[in-house]
Formats: structure tokens, sequence, C-alpha cells
């Protein structure tokens, strides 16, 4: 096949869909100039900025959410893939509805928690005990200091190109360069105690580990790396991290912010059927809602358990104010409750959808002469670009060496034009809430706008 080198920043069709989006999205701008001056950016997250501005959501229900020019837009980010059984589900608002005359807060332990905790113990196989708090990041900090005040060591091996949250003891390695800073303000300090390996390459990573062996407090994966460009680790790969951890007597954390309930109800650890030491779960948790966890081995997390212990033998975790709060805690009830009476017909669905975008969305660019890959797993889906002489994808190194900018016209041109917001160079989730139609929508609107690119070879 001949392989079509896509213009590096497409630039001319780039700047005819930046008109289009700004004809469309006339409040939108005029909401940015204003939110610029009340917040850094304009919003309060990285990640939802895109070029040239963001628009902004007025309501969402379903697989759709609008903006606040009334576009609609059917929604593969699914609120940064938490919301599998897409907005607003009956289920969760249910609850939500039923708890909030009842105490939002109570700040006391409280029966719901347990109630979750149950339920999280229930289907996630390393989760013995289970630990909630508010935010991913913060679920990821306390992992982290679980694993070293379990092995009294202090050093972490974290992927390259693998994002945490924005936890300053994991802001090491998350964007390339890998090896400078991710941010102004951060501790040189941190950097030290953390270790980078390449995902998927044991060689690498072994290296990492015989350098440093006896200081290794854990290492933390996502079995399906998610900012790192949606790539599912090899099943050698995560055996091979499982067997060393024991051997060196270190912690594995699977870190399921965005795998947990996703891609099967257990999680990725159900998936690949290896049982990491702790987890991270967080976004599905909630049903909607900021709920997070760290859970794993009773022998660990006991640690977390302060009564009688000194400073120097408890693991100072926090939970926070907000944690098990009563609305996230029900909302989270509601959701678990029904992925578990549903699990065959959900996950065959959504699964389904995501095998079909994958193989489908390759196959068209290819018949159009354009060489691009899809990664994912289950609901989850990403498109990359090849460059030259690239032939996969299967760390973030293939990610940062694959051709960025027209993945992000890619779909930047769907928001655009097409009223589908994939945020552009993120993770596309699938819901229950879509349909195969929606799907069908989606390859034709991707065969149009390869047609369109192929023209400009
Ligand atoms: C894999 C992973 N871990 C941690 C986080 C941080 O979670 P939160 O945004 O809830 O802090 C994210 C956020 O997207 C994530 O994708």
């Amino acid at each position: 096949m001949q392989a079509v080198k896509l213009k590096p920043n497409q630039e001319s069709v780039f700047a005819s869909d930046v008109s289009r989006y700004k004809e469309r999205t006339k409040s939108s701008l005029k909401m940015y100039e204003h939110a610029k001056r009340l917040m850094p950016g304009g919003q309060s997250h990285n990640a939802r900025f895109f070029e040239p501005y963001p628009f902004y959501a007025a309501k969402a229900k379903g697989k759709y959410i609008w903006d606040v020019d009334g576009n609609r837009y059917v929604d593969y980010w699914m609120g940064h893939t938490a919301l599998i059984l897409g907005h607003s589900p009956e289920v969760a608002v249910k609850a939500i509805g039923s708890q909030s005359s009842n105490g939002l807060l109570f700040g006391s332990a409280n029966r719901y928690a347990v109630d979750l905790a149950e339920l999280v113990n229930k289907v996630v196989p390393s989760a013995e005990s289970v630990r909630f708090c508010t935010t991913g990041a913060e679920a990821t900090m306390y992992a982290v200091r679980l694993a070293r005040a379990f092995t009294n060591r202090r050093k972490i091996i974290k992927m390259a190109g693998g994002w945490h949250g924005y936890n300053s003891a994991l802001s090491v390695g998350v964007s390339p360069p890998y090896d400078v800073p991710e941010s102004a303000g951060l501790v040189g300090d941190d950097d030290k105690f953390v270790k980078l390996a390449k995902f998927n390459d044991i060689e690498v990573t072994k290296q990492v580990f015989e350098e440093d062996s006896g200081d290794i407090a854990g290492v933390i994966v996502e079995p399906i790396i998610g900012a790192g460009g949606v790539i599912p680790a090899n099943k050698e790969y995560l055996e091979y991290l499982r067997t060393k951890c024991i051997e060196v007597g270190a912690i594995l954390i699977f870190e399921e912010i965005i795998t947990g309930f996703r891609v099967s109800l257990g999680g990725a650890q159900e998936y690949y059927g290896i049982k990491p030491d702790l987890c991270t779960l967080g976004k599905i948790l909630g049903g909607g809602l900021p709920v997070s966890a760290v859970a794993g081995r009773a022998d660990i997390m006991e640690l977390a358990d302060v009564a009688n212990k000194s400073k120097t033998h408890r693991c100072w975790i926090g939970g926070g104010t907000f944690s098990e709060n009563a609305l996230c805690m029900r909302a989270g009830i509601a959701t678990l409750s029904h992925l578990m009476r549903n699990r065959k017909t959900i996950y065959r669905k959504i699964d389904k959808l995501g095998e079909t975008v994958r193989s489908k969305v390759d196959a068209i660019f290819s018949e159009n002469g354009i060489r691009a890959k899809s990664t994912g797993r289950g609901s989850l889906f990403a498109t990359h670009f090849l460059s030259e002489n690239q032939e996969s994808i299967s760390s973030p190194a293939d990610v940062n060496a694959s051709n960025k900018a027209a993945a992000k016209h890619y779909y930047f041109s769907m928001i655009a034009r097409n009223g589908i917001f994939y945020l552009p160079a993120h993770v596309g989730a699938i819901s229950t809430a879509h349909e195969r139609t929606d799907i069908d929508d989606f390859l034709s609107v991707t065969e149009a706008y390869a047609k369109r690119i192929s023209r400009l070879e």
C-alpha cells in the first residue's frame, strides 16, 4: 500500500474547520473570553482545552452533550470516560434524588460507604480492603504511600508516558521529553524516587529493576495505558511485572482509574487474570460523581487503620472531607449494582461497539491510502496516524513518534463539522447509551474525513 503522508498540520483543512467551528460556537467563544478573566485558561482541567477554544457545555443526557450555542454532540469523551451508562442515567439519578434530602455529607462513618465497599470487594479481584477518597490523583498518591510504607523502601517504577493525575509524587515522565520536569513548581526531589520504565518492554524494565532492586517499593502501571495512547499491555508484560515484584518484594499497583469496571466488571485485573497487590479505582466507581479508592491486600491496607498505631507504624492516607459522602456513595452503589445485574449484556454490547470502531476506522483509512492504527480494548479506543517506517503502536513512545497533529485534527474536525465530541487526542469511551447507528455515523464521518484528507496529497 502506498503510504500517504499527512501534512504535519493539514493547515488549510484545519483552518476551514476552525472557521466552521467558530461560526457554530459564537456563544462559547464569548464565554471563553469572559471565563479567561475568571479562571486560568477559562476552565479548570488542562485536558479540557483544545484549539482554538473549547465549547462550553450547557446540558447532557444519555449519549448527548449540548453546548451553550445549542449544538448537540454525540459524546465519546463521556466525562473523562467515567460515564459508562451515559449522561444522567436513570439508576444514578434516582439514587441521588432519594438521598439528596437525607444528608449530603454525613462527615461520619456511614452505611452507604460500607455498602459500596462491599460491592467493590465482591467484583474487583484484589480488593480485599478499600479506602475511599474523592479523586484519582488522591488514590494514586495514597497507593504509592502505602507501597512505600509497607516495604519501607522509597522508589517507585512508573511507565514513561503514564499519567496518574496531578499527584506530585508521580508527575514525572508523563509527557515527552521525559527527562525534564512536568511543571514549574514541582520540587526536584520527587523525581529522584521515581524510575521510568518503558511500557510493554520487558528488557528495559528489567534494567530499571536491576539498577535499584533493593529500594524498589512498588510498580504502578495502567494495564491499558490511557493518556499514553489507550494501549493495552501485553499479557506477558504484566505477568513479568507480577513475578518480578514478588521476587524483589515490591508492591504491584494496577492503576485502574480508567479501566476499573470498564474493560470488565472486575477491571483489567479480571480481564488479564492477574492480581495486583494494590489497585486504584475512580471514574465509573462514582456513577458520575466524585469517588475514588485505593484497594488491595488486607495486610497492606491495614496500615491505613491508624487505631493504636504510632506515627512510624501507620500509613497516614486520607479519605478527605468529602470522602464517603452519601450522595456519591449512593450514585456509586446504584451504578455498580446496575453493572452487576446486567454485566453480560452491558459488556458484550459496548465491547462489540468498541471493536467495530477500532477495526473499521483502520480499514477506512487504509482504503484511502492513509496509515492509521486504532488502539484500545473493549469500549475504549483511539486512532493514531503512523509516521513513515512505523508499523504499530505498542507504547507511549510509539504514540509520540506518530503524527499527533493529524490525530488532533481528525477529532477536531468531527466536533467542528459533524456533531461528534471526541476530545482531541484523548480517550474515546463508549457507553451503554450508544447504539450501533451511532457507530455507523462515526464511521461515515470518518470515511468523509479520510477522503477529504487523502485528496490533499
Ligand atoms: C489513569 C488515570 N489515573 C488517574 C487520573 C486522575 O484522576 P482524577 O482526575 O480523578 O484526579 C486519571 C484522570 O484522568 C487517569 O486517567
